[in-house]
């Protein structure tokens, strides 16, 4: 019998974790996770619902009562909420600037772990886990955990690519580093816990990163 393999990576935006991720995945054929787009569809589940950022019990009220499912399939990736996918609209600049009402609030952390776990928990054969607290809270018995990092300039710069280069410097700040900055206030993700492997994937290729995650998955 094969060993399920779990494999955590955590990240600020724009280090290069979701494509890393998804290629570690697909090259082991394991299930994928984006994490980041659990907090994403909830925010669109609020915002739909009519609540304020600014209301804090109903950002909470409106997690618990969403329904979120999500694709595995590295190859595949779709989000659904409420019953309505919300794939496209998730990358949007509307959510991108009010996902951290979610983030930062922690029974909505604990909520979204709570449904994380579980997640892991029922994919056959293994999964990669990305997001800010995986090697850390969701996942910290990984069998290999990450902490993928990369200058702020180079990450400002993937993200401007990600958004085809239509965004302004401003809304990139924004993006990259207000948004890394709230969500650090309750979640360590630049500096690595004990047991987690520093890589720091400034001057490396995408390629050369999924190499290098595979690489430290063959070690253990
Ligand atoms: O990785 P991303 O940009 O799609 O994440 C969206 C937001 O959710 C971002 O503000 C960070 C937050 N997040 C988090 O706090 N914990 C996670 N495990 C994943 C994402």
């Amino acid at each position: 019998m094969t060993q399920r393999l779990v494999i955590a990576i955590d990240g600020p935006s724009g280090s290069g974790k979701s494509s890393t991720s998804r290629g570690v995945a697909q090259r082991l054929g394991l299930g994928y996770l984006d994490t980041g787009a659990m907090y994403r569809a909830v925010t669109c589940a609020f915002l739909d619902s009519g609540v304020d950022p600014s209301d804090t019990a109903g950002v909470i009220a409106a997690t618990l009562g969403a329904e979120v499912e999500i694709s595995t399939d590295p190859a595949d990736q779709w989000v659904r909420v409420n019953g309505v996918d919300v794939t496209e609209r998730i990358r949007g600049q509307e959510i991108s600037t009010k996902v951290s009402a979610v983030s930062t609030v922690p029974e909505c952390r604990a909520e979204l772990v709570a449904r994380q776990r579980a997640i892991i928990d029922a994919t056959p054969g293994g999964i990669v886990a990305e997001g800010r607290d995986i090697t850390t809270v969701v996942a910290p018995d990984a069998d290999l955990r990450v902490l993928l990092t990369a200058d702020p300039e180079v990450r400002m710069a993937r993200r401007n690519l990600d958004l085809g280069g239509e965004v302004d410097a401003a809304a990139l700040a924004d993006q990259v580093l207000r948004r890394d900055r709230d969500d650090s206030t309750l979640v360590n993700f630049t500096t690595a816990a004990d047991g987690v492997v520093h890589l720091d994937g400034t001057y490396l290729t995408l390629e050369e990163t999924i190499d290098q995650v595979v690489e430290l998955a063959g070690r253990r």
